[in-house]
């Protein structure tokens, strides 16, 4: 059997909003994704992955899905759609969507007509509602605050995550047989996947219990009976012809529980969360790798940022540290077996922006009062020496200000500069083709010392977590974050090798 094209792809986050903006609104829109798609294909990546984009209120900027069928006019339209699809296969990149089917917006016509027809009725079973004086149980919201909120004939919804998403009631047969037509909608305009939204959520245990602080057995997350959602969606897609895919987003606690996810008649990948969340150690990512790699097997993913997390170049510690740790970090996640999803603007080296609090846009800071996920949100920089630095036509502001000091940090800034993280990122792409097919899936891993030391196939890599130069050994070198010099390698760099 050949490979199929996920297998070793780089798959690229488009946080639609903060890419490109075709039309001036100061938003990012599909016009402006295509506009800017030859960035990606100098890039070198092999797929997108594509942030909501469907007709939203955007309380949680999208994820509040009021109709999973439709483009919102913020975005685009559906024509737009299929001419960005038709666009990017024609330039060979693959295109996945987000599928959010834990919970929807309270504008869905399914929420508004439960709201109508009142309690006990058919259309309120397609969400939990429940009476009472009191929130149902003791669960709280993702982003604050109880997860139950009253409606006004005094009955409660639930709400896994802000207010405005009720979640979806799994046991009610209409919402499976609904997503499975959303799957079919999108696989039918020529998707070559989905990203799916919290996979780990869906079902609840029945009777909605209390939550016991402390039990990682939690009612709410990761039920036995979700893996029953994700089988038949791999029925749907293995119907289609071509290597249709879905990866999960599960937050769980183990690589084996995430495992489970990747059973061969479930989901192909799903985001390998404890790479993102390893510190900067060689033990640390010695023991991620070894335990990723024999749970994962062949569903291996590696990510070190997205839209939800500081960025990467920050968590290392900002400043040259932090972004020499951040190349670092991603030639070892880019040596291994398997594929890796690279969040937008991290081969420009962005570090997470503190959005100062009268700008914050998302729901976590707004109701928590702690900065949020903005900082990772930050509309993209590709040219000129000032904000709006080219991301939309004209001058208009987008819709998180940018920093004022970002124009070094641009697309064309960096092009210019064979020094730059983005020329950095085409290189590493650039070799990584050269092995990343051919090297196997073996991986000898160790820690010596605070250096992080990888053999897979013909090629070793080498990261050194610690403050001394070390030596580097035999070897050609293929690349090297920062120059090898008298054969040894610095502080806070990697090189790959090759025998
Ligand atoms: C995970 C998404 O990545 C995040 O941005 C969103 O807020 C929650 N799911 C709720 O859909
Ligand atoms: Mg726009």
């Amino acid at each position: 059997m050949e490979t199929p094209w996920w297998r070793h792809a780089v798959c690229y986050q488009i946080y639609v909003r903060s890419f490109a903006d075709g039309d001036g609104d100061g938003i990012g829109d599909l016009a402006g994704i295509a506009s800017r798609l030859d960035h990606l294909v100098r890039l070198g990546v092999d797929a997108v992955w594509l942030t909501p984009f469907y007709r939203s209120p955007q309380h949680d900027h999208g994820y509040d899905v009021a109709d999973p069928f439709a483009v919102d006019p913020l975005f685009g339209d559906l024509a737009a759609f299929d001419a960005l699809v038709e666009q990017a296969h024609r330039t060979g990149l693959k295109v996945l969507v987000d599928v959010v089917p834990n919970h929807v917006s309270v504008d869905h016509e399914w929420f508004r007509a439960a709201l109508a027809a009142g309690p006990g009725s058919p259309e309120r079973d397609r969400f939990h509602f429940r009476p009472g004086t009191a929130p149902f149980n003791n669960w709280n919201a993702m982003f604050g605050g109880p997860a139950w909120t009253q409606v006004e004939d005094g009955e409660w919804y639930l709400h896994l995550f802000d207010s405005t998403q009720p979640d979806l009631n799994w046991e009610n047969p209409d919402v499976p047989a609904y997503f499975e037509q959303v799957l079919r909608f999108w696989l039918d305009r020529g998707v070559d996947g989905f990203r799916i939204d919290v996979a780990h959520a869906l079902h609840k245990v029945p009777g909605l219990p209390d939550e016991i602080p402390g039990d990682p057995d939690q009612p709410q997350w990761d039920r036995p009976e979700v893996h029953d959602v994700h089988r038949s969606w791999r029925r749907v897609l293995d119907s289609y012809d071509g290597d249709r895919m879905a990866v999960g987003e599960a937050w769980v606690f183990d690589a084996d529980a995430l495992a489970r996810y990747l059973r061969p008649d479930e989901l192909h990948q799903a985001f390998n969360f404890h790479w993102l969340g390893t510190p900067w150690s060689a033990d640390a990512f010695a023991a991620t790798i070894r335990d990723s790699l024999a749970a994962l097997g062949g569903g291996a993913t590696w990510v070190l940022s997205n839209h939800d997390v500081v960025r990467h170049v920050t968590r290392y510690g900002d400043g040259p540290a932090g972004s020499a740790r951040a190349r670092a970090a991603t030639m070892a996640m880019l040596a291994l077996p398997g594929s890796a999803y690279l969040y937008q603007g991290e081969e420009l080296g962005l570090p997470e922006v503190e959005v100062a609090p009268e700008h914050w846009q998302d729901p976590l800071a707004v109701r928590t009062g702690n900065p949020g996920r903005d900082g990772c949100r930050v509309p993209l920089p590709w040219s000129g020496e000032a904000p709006p630095y080219g991301f939309g036509p004209g001058s208009g502001q987008p819709w998180i200000p940018q920093p004022t000091d970002w124009a070094g940090l641009s697309v064309s800034a960096q092009e210019a500069d064979p020094q730059s993280t983005l020329a950095f990122y085409r290189q590493m792409l650039d070799v990584r083709r050269s092995f990343a097919a051919t090297a196997g899936d073996h991986v000898e891993v160790s820690a010596e010392g605070d250096v992080l030391q990888m053999r897979r196939g013909p090629v070793r890599c080498l990261v050194n977590c610690g403050s001394v130069p070390v030596a580097v050994g035999a070897g050609t070198t293929l690349l090297a974050s920062s120059p090898v010099v008298d054969g040894l390698l610095v502080p806070d760099a990697a090189v790959w090798l090759r025998d």
